[in-house]
Order: structure tokens, then sequence, then C-alpha cells
């Protein structure tokens, strides 16, 4: 597998999770699970006080462990700790993703095979919840600019709408109308054309879990984590910006959901973070430290009111 380290995340790979921090991060995703349960949008991360002594120096990769146990994915369960035990009725093979819209040539791909015709690439990324709970990843995935490619896009795409699997037989929370089924998100052309921007496929090197999305999930590491849509089937060019899940669900939510410390969000201030397995916050970086790399793409645009 070629391995792609992404330089904006200035992350340093070689620094292993020691057996002390893990333990006492088994104690806190317990609490964090406690305030959870509570409801579907519940910040469990900001009620959480304490400080830790043994703060790493450097940013670390969060454990295979952390990255698989603590999941959002509302079409299983809003319980972060439930949905691993929940989405292994998911089945994600066989699987195909349409690709259509505004495309010279629409397409309909089985993963298996994109997975022979792309090869996979490790991705480390940062991934930041608008809840205040941030990780990093080290994902294997493809550029979603070389997907797109080989449809075509016309010169009328200027969005992107990607949609997620709807099927209550196997999302048990899609019989419940908690929010409007199927999950669906959009980018811009231009952000889905970046380079920082992928389908995930893995997570160090394994086929990516079905809590975390599997068979394939976008990932686009500048944005709030809702962007990363998990389990896709469609990808769609349009011409109109789509209308997408979490501004349906509250005001709260804009389209371009940029991760900006001095821009309050969903339900407050985002100005400061959890890493799990921290318990010491940590400031949000504007673009959450991929700044240099992706401002350009909204020059000209207020970031404090285009939320
Ligand atoms: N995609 C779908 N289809 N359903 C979801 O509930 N949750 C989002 C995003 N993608 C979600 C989703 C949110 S809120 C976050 S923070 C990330 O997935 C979490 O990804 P992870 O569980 O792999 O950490």
């Amino acid at each position: 597998m070629a391995i792609l380290i992404q330089r904006a995340a200035a992350i340093r790979p070689s620094e292993i999770t020691d057996e002390s921090v893990y333990r006492s991060r088994r104690r806190f995703l317990g609490r964090a699970a406690m305030f959870a349960a509570g409801g579907l949008l519940l910040d469990p991360m900001t009620a959480f006080g304490a400080e830790r002594q043994d703060q790493p120096a450097a940013e670390q990769l969060n454990s295979w462990d952390e990255i698989t146990g603590y999941n959002n994915f509302y079409e299983y369960s809003p319980d972060k700790r439930a949905v691993a035990v929940l989405a292994q009725n998911l089945n994600p093979h066989p699987w195909t993703v349409r690709i259509d819209g505004e495309v010279e040539s629409p397409r309909v791909i089985d993963v298996d095979q994109m997975l022979r015709q792309f090869k996979p690439q490790q991705r480390i990324a940062r991934l930041r919840c608008v809840e205040g709970w941030s990780m990093v990843i080290p994902w294997d995935g493809i550029a979603l600019a070389d997907i797109l490619q080989l449809v075509r896009p016309t010169s009328r795409a200027r969005y992107v709408r990607f949609v997620t699997l709807q099927d209550p037989s196997r999302f048990y929370g899609q019989r419940r109308a908690t929010m409007p089924w199927p999950y669906t998100e959009g980018l811009t052309i231009a952000e889905a054309m970046h380079p920082l921007t992928f389908m995930a496929t893995g997570i160090y090197g394994k086929p990516l879990p079905n809590q975390n999305g599997a068979p394939i999930r976008l990932v686009v590491p500048w944005k709030y984590g809702f962007k990363s849509i998990k389990s896709v089937v469609s990808i769609r060019l349009e011409e109109q910006q789509p209308l997408t899940t979490w501004p349906q669900v509250s005001r709260d939510y804009g389209f371009y959901a940029n991760v900006n410390p001095r821009a309050p969000y969903g339900r407050g201030t985002q100005s400061r973070e959890t890493r799990i397995g921290e318990l010491r916050k940590r400031d949000t970086q504007l673009f959450n430290g991929y700044a240099d790399q992706v401002a350009h793409l909204y020059a000209g645009l207020d970031l404090d009111k285009n939320v």
C-alpha cells in the first residue's frame, strides 16, 4: 500500500499510546459514554473538567480501540459505544456507489472493483467533531478527485451531494424519524476536488469497520466530522447547493461547517476541544490546522457568517 502522509497534519505517527494513557482513556470513555447516553446531541466533553498530568508533547495517533469504539452513526444509535456492536449487521459486501448528475459518463461502481483500480494511500488526518472531541486517525483512502475524474463532471457541476444507504432492515435507527433519512451531505466542487478530500476505505491498513462507515465514507479533514458521511451509496454532481441533513435538524448548522474556533456552531462555542485520550482541552485551530492548504478556497467569504 502506498503511504501518503499529509504534510499539513504535522502529526508524528511514530508516537504510540503507552499503556497508562490507554488505561486512563478507557476510564475517560466510560464517563463520556454516561453523558452521551443522555441524548442525541449531548456534549459529554464540555462537562468534563479534570486535567491529566501525562499530556503528550506532540499529537499522536488514536488507538484502533478508540477509533472503532467511540462512534457517531445515528442510523444505529446515539450511544457512541453501542454503535460498534449494533453495526455488525451492516453486511457491506457487495456494495455499489452510483455517481451521476452533471457528468459526461455516469457510473455504478462496485467498491471492491474500485479498490483494485485505485490503490488506497494511508492518510493521517485529524477528525474534529462539533461535539468538542477530536481524534487523529490513520485512514486508508482514495482522493475523491481521482474518483470524480472517472465520470468527467460537466461545467454545470458546482456541488457534490453524498447520500448514505437507506435500509431500515440494516439501519435500525432509520425506523424512527429522529433525523431526516437518508443522511445527506454536500461539498462545493472545489472542496470535492481538493487533494485533502478523500473517500476512506480502511483504518490502520485494515478494511473500514462497519461502525466507521464501511465500506466507503467521505473524509474532509478541515470540516466538522458530521460532513464526513458514512456508508455512501450515491455521489451526485449538481448545479444547486444540496439540502443536507444537519441544517434541516437545526438552524445552528450551516452548509460549510469549516472548523472555526471564532464562530459558535451547533450548540455553542467551538474554541476548544478534547482529544480523545487526553483530559486537558486544547485550542481548536482554524480549518482544523489545514488553513495553509484550504484557506484559498474561501477567499472573499466571511467565515464567521458563512458557517
Ligand atoms: N454519517 C452517517 N451516515 N451517519 C452519521 O450519524 N455521523 C457523523 C459522521 N458521519 C454520521 C456520519 C459525525 S457527527 C461524525 S463526528 C463522524 O461521522 C464520526 O465518525 P467516526 O465514528 O468514524 O469517528
